[in-house]
């Protein structure tokens, strides 16, 4: 079966419209630490904070934004706090994909009527600095969407934090805003999935990859990319297909304990200086072998940049009918083989990079081989 493209219009009124990726919020297990990290190394600048010394006695939570991108983390205060289940659970994973809506009350009676389950009903908070109005719904694994009104609140984050700053500086890194996060669900789940996105939220299926697209010798997954109507919004999904050998897909299944999100991309308009930038501050990416590079330019024809510099970094190229894009894979950030982050730079390209699935998952695999998991 080939890949399969769709490009139809949804014939509804668009019942749930989204403005983008409000945060993304991880629970963890020392929030503290994890704020340094992504400060430190992928350059996200301290932005608020919530816990104890705020009012808030289970939990405590760091914000930290680069440009577009808005990140919370959470850590509980006692064992007995359900985000601490989460952690022991899962590990540092991702909890809320939230997402920024002109209405959460409406967002959140659209998707329930159509069958979505409720995380949250719809909650006015306020402070001195306006009014925020949350409501969430569950997706796959524990995560859970939440819809974010803030179009009334002016202050730093929402109701509840206090601006944070620290005394240590570390720049940008160049990232902007969240081009898409893909989650991994369990065997045969994926089109229970991709109905929920579509009938649920309004999502279309933009494209679809099975395993003859994304195989190698010894493992294999489907996916479907779903992406609500402008666009702003994309979620590839993906499940296991059977191979040879334990597919990424199983081996994140087994660590995560259940299905979860898989990875994070994030858009950068300068890859080369993003990369070069992350490595020196010790982010740690998947190598491919320097072959890979031999008959780059024969494969995905004329590009602005030069070879040498992607060679050096093993940032990887691939080429749509709309334009190429350039993106580079991080080795999962934390000791169990889960989350990990992409980093994109689309140069007219819509996809995700199918030409590069193959050596991708051959240098995701000498991985897991070396975890003793293929
Ligand atoms: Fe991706």
């Amino acid at each position: 079966m080939e890949t399969i493209r769709q490009a139809v219009a949804s014939p509804r009124a668009d019942f749930l419209p989204l403005e983008g990726t409000d945060h993304i919020e991880f629970f963890v297990g020392n929030a503290k630490q994890a704020a340094h990290f992504y400060h430190s190394v992928l350059g996200f600048q301290p932005l608020a904070y919530a816990g104890p010394e705020t009012g808030r006695r289970d939990l405590v939570s760091y914000v930290l934004r680069q440009q577009k991108i808005t990140i919370v983390l959470t850590t509980a205060l006692r064992s007995s706090h359900p985000v601490a289940d989460f952690v022991h659970r899962h590990g540092d994973s991702v909890h809320t994909l939230a997402i920024r809506v002109p209405d959460a009350a409406s967002a959140w009676r659209e998707t329930t009527a159509r069958g979505a389950v409720s995380f949250r009903e719809p909650e006015t908070l306020q402070d001195e600095f306006g009014t925020c109005v949350i409501s969430g719904i569950r997706t796959f694994g524990d995560a859970v969407h939440l819809f974010v009104e803030r179009k009334d609140y002016h202050g730093t984050f929402m109701p509840g934090f206090r601006p944070w700053q620290t005394r240590f500086e570390a720049p940008e890194t160049g990232l902007l805003h969240v081009d898409h996060c893909v989650g991994n669900v369990g065997w045969g789940r994926m089109d229970h999935w991709v109905h929920f996105y579509q009938e649920v939220m309004g999502f279309r299926n933009i494209l679809t990859f099975d395993d003859s697209d994304i195989s190698t010798e010894y493992s294999a997954l489907m996916s479907k990319v779903m992406s609500n109507g402008n666009g702003y919004v994309k979620f590839p999904i993906n499940e296991p297909a059977e191979g040879r050998r334990k597919s990424q897909v199983e081996e994140y299944l087994e660590f995560h304990d259940g299905e979860g999100v898989q990875h994070i991309a994030m858009a950068t308009s300068d890859i080369v200086a993003t990369v070069m930038e992350l490595k020196r501050r010790g982010l740690e990416f998947l190598q491919v072998p320097t072959s890979y590079y031999v008959d780059l330019l024969d494969r995905v024809g004329p590009i602005d940049e030069d070879v040498t510099p992607l060679k050096e970094l093993g940032i990887l190229v691939d080429r749509d009918d709309e334009g190429y894009l350039l993106q580079l894979f991080s080795k999962p950030v934390e000791d169990r083989p889960t989350l990990f982050f992409e980093i994109i730079q689309r140069k007219g390209a819509k996809s995700f990079g199918k030409g590069n699935f193959k050596a991708l998952f051959e240098a995701i695999e000498r991985e897991q081989e070396l975890r003793g998991n293929l």
